[in-house]
């Protein structure tokens, strides 16, 4: 995500929806409350800080040396040591707030994202979720450290200043305000304008390591296709981008800082030689002279900070509602059954009843037609047809991920919608066609299916799925480490573990899509093994690519565009001359 497409205008509506967020602070808003205190306590005490100054050198110019100059001196300390206290509990108040604060939502939004239904997740991207979680929320610790206390500073240091400077000399101070908000705000959106220009250079930079690094990684199929000279070509264009970047860059560094440079002591110029004037006829002394100075300073860096404070405030709000927005997205009913009996309640029978489906993301494209099946329990299923035709989403559609368009899908007899969902999912268990194993040890992955079983479970587990033979090779047995900073399992053994994984959740409905279609004839035979063994009991829903593992279903159902176009068992389905499964196994068999 750019930086630019995270800023939103400030409104009235998104300032109201930024309240929403208020009930994350809500817990900690005295000690929030507290820390505004000393903000303004320490703000307040910097501000006095000039006038002291200047009442010190008034002292020592009229010649009041001794107990008077030494009281103002202890003052000075005083507000001193204040200023550093407040400093220190404002600091520490805030950040013990947002730390606490981040942690809460960082929470809700997590817990909020992954009960989100499926279709939530079709249209967004992994990395485009991930920043919501990571860059965002951190964009709001900023925000309730920093940004809010800057600005708020920022207005008691211009409110409180000017205000003090009228009081010690209309004339100098409507002077004064005449050039240098000009001079600082110009300062500010100039010093803004850099800073986006060396963020385009990183860019820049970034898009030229890419180039390096793809071509390195693809370094075969570069000169394979003698793409050589094609590479070097776009490599230096982009190096010759980042040289004209940054060239411009530097001409407005060296732009900037001669403005800096006239235009900030420009001011001081100006201010002290008006001053000089106004102490030459006596309406203003030498102390006030001094801290008016002092004072100018400090409201000039201000108002220069402020376009910063802006900016931080814009990207804010965008980092809101992007979060506000995932909010307001409803999740599924789902709840924590882990261990709970009364889940128990399949008997294995299922329904399809003029089931009609379509993916959210895709309205038009009709995936499912009208299908109408009935499972008895405790029998075997085969699924096939053709890639495409719609058998991944049929089991995506028992499994509740996806809601039908139209149509029923019924559990002995009762409407899916009438059973929660987690205890239906957790009545069911899906070999899919992609495994996924997470990063971490062989057990934490056959443990999924029963996050609380025991190593004898776990073990029986691999064994029933003729994982134990492989696991038990490896030197660290159920320890070994999988994934992407671990052993690398073959497509056969991580089939085996997520059987297991299965087995351990010992399902009433066991799914299995296209389990057996990535492995060699020997996998192929020890995993087929696996799931006759796995299949006794429960009612399998079969999707098979290769047609031998399947002769033996109760029920063969064949797939076609979304339609059942057959159904019954290998014999009757061979016998049905012209149809779409004895061709299917002509095709394999020849037969
Ligand atoms: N998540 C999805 N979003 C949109 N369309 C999808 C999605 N998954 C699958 N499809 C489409 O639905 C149809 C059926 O896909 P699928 O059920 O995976 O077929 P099969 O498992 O039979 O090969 C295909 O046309 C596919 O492009
Ligand atoms: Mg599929």
């Amino acid at each position: 995500m750019t930086d630019e497409s995270l800023k939103r205008k400030i409104t009235l509506p998104g300032l109201r929806r930024l309240f929403k967020l208020y009930r994350f602070i809500k817990p900690y808003r005295w000690e929030y409350g507290l820390g505004l205190l000393f903000l303004l306590g320490s703000s307040v005490a910097s501000l006095a800080f000039p006038k002291l100054l200047g009442e010190l050198v008034d002292y020592g110019n009229q010649g009041k040396l001794g107990e008077e100059i030494n009281r103002i001196a202890l003052i000075l300390i005083g507000v001193l040591i204040a200023q550093s206290t407040f400093s220190y509990f404002r600091i520490l108040l805030f950040v013990r707030v947002a730390e606490k604060t981040l942690s809460d939502l960082r929470q809700h939004t997590f817990n909020h994202l992954i009960r989100l239904p499926m279709k939530f997740f079709q249209h967004r991207r992994v990395g485009e979720l991930n920043s919501r979680i990571s860059a965002d929320i951190t964009l709001l610790q900023d925000a309730l450290t920093s940004t809010l206390a800057e600005f708020i500073r920022q207005i008691i240091i211009i409110v409180g200043g000017v205000t003090l400077m009228l009081m010690t000399s209309m004339k100098l101070t409507l002077f004064m305000l005449l050039i240098l908000p000009v001079i600082m705000v110009l300062v500010g959106v100039f010093g803004r304008y850099i800073r986006r220009l060396s963020k385009k250079a990183q860019a820049q930079v970034a898009d030229s390591n890419t180039i390096v690094e793809e071509t390195l990684q693809g370094i075969q199929s570069v000169k394979a296709f003698t793409n050589e000279f094609f590479e070097m070509a776009r490599y230096r264009v982009k190096t010759q981008e980042i040289a004209a970047t940054g060239i411009k860059n530097g001409r407005l560094r060296g732009a900037f800082s001669s403005f800096v440079i006239l235009g900030i002591f420009g001011t001081m110029v100006a201010v002290i030689w008006k001053g000089s004037t106004l102490l030459g006829s006596g309406e203003i002394a030498t102390g006030e002279l001094f801290s008016f100075v002092i004072y100018t300073v400090f409201i000039g860096g201000t108002i220069g900070g402020m376009a910063d404070v802006f900016a931080r405030v814009q990207k804010f709000i965008g980092a809101t509602e992007d979060l506000l927005e995932i909010f307001n997205e409803v999740p599924e009913p789902v709840e924590d059954i882990t261990g709970s009996e009364s889940s128990q309640i399949l008997k294995g029978g299922i329904r399809f009843d003029h089931l009609n489906f379509s993916y959210p993301s895709r309205p038009d494209a009709q995936v499912l037609d009208d299908i109408n099946i009935e499972i008895r329990p405790d029998t075997l299923v085969a699924l096939v047809g053709p890639s495409g035709a719609g058998k991944s989403t049929l089991v995506a559609m028992l499994l509740r991920l996806y809601e039908p368009t139209s149509g029923r899908i019924l559990f002995d007899e009762t409407d899916n919608q009438s059973i929660p969902i987690s205890s239906l999912r957790n009545q069911m268990a899906i070999v899919p066609q992609d495994i996924f194993l997470f990063g971490g040890t062989i057990r934490e992955n056959i443990a999924y299916g029963k996050t609380d079983a025991s190593d004898a479970m776990i073990e029986d587990a691999a064994r029933k799925a003729n994982a134990w033979e492989f696991i038990s090779k490896f030197p660290e047995g159920l320890d070994t480490l999988v994934g992407e900073r671990g052993t690398q399992l073959s497509g056969g053994q991580r089939q085996r573990v997520a059987i297991a994984r299965a087995v351990l959740k010992n399902p009433k409905i066991l799914i299995l899509d296209e389990a057996t279609s990535s492995l060699d004839s020997e996998s192929e035979r020890l995993v087929q093994d696996a799931l006759e063994k796995l299949m006794k009991g429960r009612t399998s829903i079969v999707i098979a690519h290769r047609l031998s593992t399947i002769r033996q279903a109760d029920m063969i159902l064949v797939l076609d565009n979304g339609r059942i176009v057959e159904k019954g068992t290998h014999e009757e389905l061979l016998q049905s001359e012209n149809g779409l499964y004895k061709s299917l196994s002509e095709l394999q068999f020849g037969v």
